[in-house]
């Protein structure tokens, strides 16, 4: 079915999905969410995919969940219709995902880059969860990613106040791995996917469940969790061929991508 909220292209071994709705800023309605997910579950699938870009438009990666679409919930339909959950499907996708983000992020928008595995923010990026100025909370993992993020500190303030965060403030406060000039985002965020893309691809899946194991348990447990996977790369040709091109002095071939 073709996608009507969101663009899907391939470059190379890269996914790019643009979330393009402009008349509502990227505002992530249940359709723009259905397509979101179907196209992660095609780039998830393609053996010729190692790595999955995730952007918006220059002025918004997206402006928070369509608050059209929730306007008129009460508390049994927001309870039944649970529209948040589906949501989480970018937190499961196994194969690494770059959030680029230019403009607005705010929101079940910032809320969306923070499921993803690193932001790169465009210097025009503003991050923000203004839900409290609509009467409601965060519903998608705001107090909880963002405080990760930043601490409590920023992230308390920046939840009850509405306040919102510029490229600077964000890269300082470790929300975004690093800010490029806006109109050089995607196709710097797409570098590093090709990069990413050319590893090997069980290696690179079992860095980001490390990676996130981090969030996940104590120290002690991560870094068991970690040695486990370290002793189980040496069971991978991968290895032998990274290993061997380092000390032939040439650039490796790996084959499980
Ligand atoms: N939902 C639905 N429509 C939205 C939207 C949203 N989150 N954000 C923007 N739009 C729509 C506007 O209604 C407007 O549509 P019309 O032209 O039909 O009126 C269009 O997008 C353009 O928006 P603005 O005219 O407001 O653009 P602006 O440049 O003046 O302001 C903005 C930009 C500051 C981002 C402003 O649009 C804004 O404050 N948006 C809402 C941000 C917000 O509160 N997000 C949180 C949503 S709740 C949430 O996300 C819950 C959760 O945690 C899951």
């Amino acid at each position: 079915m073709a996608y009507e909220n969101i663009r899907v292209e391939t470059r190379g071994r890269v996914g790019l999905i643009t979330l393009d709705r402009p008349s509502a800023l990227n505002a992530l309605s249940n359709a723009l969410f259905e397509e979101l997910n179907r196209a992660l579950d095609t780039f998830e699938a393609d053996d010729k995919i190692g790595c999955i870009v995730l952007t918006g438009s220059e002025k918004a990666f997206a402006a928070g969940a369509d608050i059209k679409e929730m306007s008129e919930f009460d508390f049994a339909e927001a309870y039944k219709r649970d529209h948040i959950t589906p949501w989480e499907r970018v937190t499961r996708v196994r194969k690494p995902v770059i959030a680029a983000v230019s403009g607005y992020a705010l929101g079940g928008g910032c809320e969306l880059a923070m499921m993803c595995d690193f932001i790169i923010a465009g210097d025009n990026a503003k991050f923000g969860q203004p839900e409290v100025t609509l009467g409601v909370v965060p519903g998608a993992g705001g107090t909880q990613r963002l405080t990760r993020f930043v601490g409590k500190s920023k992230a308390m303030e920046m939840c009850l106040s509405g306040r919102f965060m510029d490229a600077e403030e964000a890269e300082r406060a470790g929300l975004v791995s690093r800010i490029v000039p806006a109109a050089d985002l995607v196709e710097e965020a797409v570098n590093v996917a090709h990069k990413i893309a050319e590893m090997s691809l069980p290696i690179v899946m079992m860095i980001k469940e490390s990676v996130n194991r981090a969030y996940e348990t104590t120290l002690a447990e991560g870094t068991r969790f970690e040695r486990r996977m370290f002793h189980a790369s040496f069971a991978t040709e991968d290895q032998n061929e990274g290993m061997r091109a380092f000390i032939e002095k040439r650039s490796p071939q790996f084959k499980n991508k």
